[in-house]
């Protein structure tokens, strides 16, 4: 056992591995994208992450795996905080993200180089109450839904 175990508890709870889901569809199964979490259980946000392979793209398969994704973050893993980095010209993501409530938090200036000059990064945030979600709400981190986490298309 270490000499301060509360410590090691801390330090390899806060590095525990992320989650990671494949995006699917309910109609073929056919595999369309991952999405991941990073929980940082000390201060209790989560960090995600989403990805669909090009063919996916614009059907709702995003907006739909992220609303999933976060529903299972606020009513199982009970975050008080998601948070996710963007470029900040990747406008579809953006207009995607506000569309579930997130907010802008931070703002790095010319953090990124592409197409021969340098672009923003995005931090945004979204709390538990800020969370746009059709089939539910949220109450004290609880969440309430008519819906089920089978219903949608995010799978293990
Ligand atoms: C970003 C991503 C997850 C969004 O998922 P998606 O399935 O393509 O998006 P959806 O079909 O769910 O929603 C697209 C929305 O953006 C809108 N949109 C499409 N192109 C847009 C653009 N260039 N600018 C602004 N909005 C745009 C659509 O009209 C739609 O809005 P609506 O739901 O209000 O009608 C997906 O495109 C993706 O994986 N991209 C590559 C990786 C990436 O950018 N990851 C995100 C990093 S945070």
């Amino acid at each position: 056992m270490p000499n301060d175990p509360e410590a090691w508890w801390r330090e390899s709870s806060s590095n525990r591995p992320d989650y990671t889901f494949a995006i699917r569809r309910l109609d073929t199964d056919g595999f369309c994208g991952i999405c991941n979490v990073h929980v940082d259980w000390r201060i209790g946000t989560s960090t995600i992450g989403i990805v669909l392979g090009t063919a996916h793209q614009n059907q709702g398969l995003g907006k739909d795996g992220l609303r999933t994704l976060i529903r299972f973050i606020f009513a199982h893993i009970g975050s008080r905080k998601v948070k996710l980095r963007v470029f900040a010209f990747n406008s579809r993501a953006i207009h995607v993200c506000q569309g579930l409530g997130f907010q802008l938090e931070a703002r790095y200036r010319q953090e990124i180089f592409r197409w021969g000059q340098w672009h923003d990064v995005l931090d945004m945030g979204l709390f538990a109450q800020e969370f746009i979600d059709p089939q539910g709400s949220i109450d004290d981190g609880i969440m309430t839904s008519t819906g089920t986490l089978t219903d949608p298309i995010v799978t293990t």
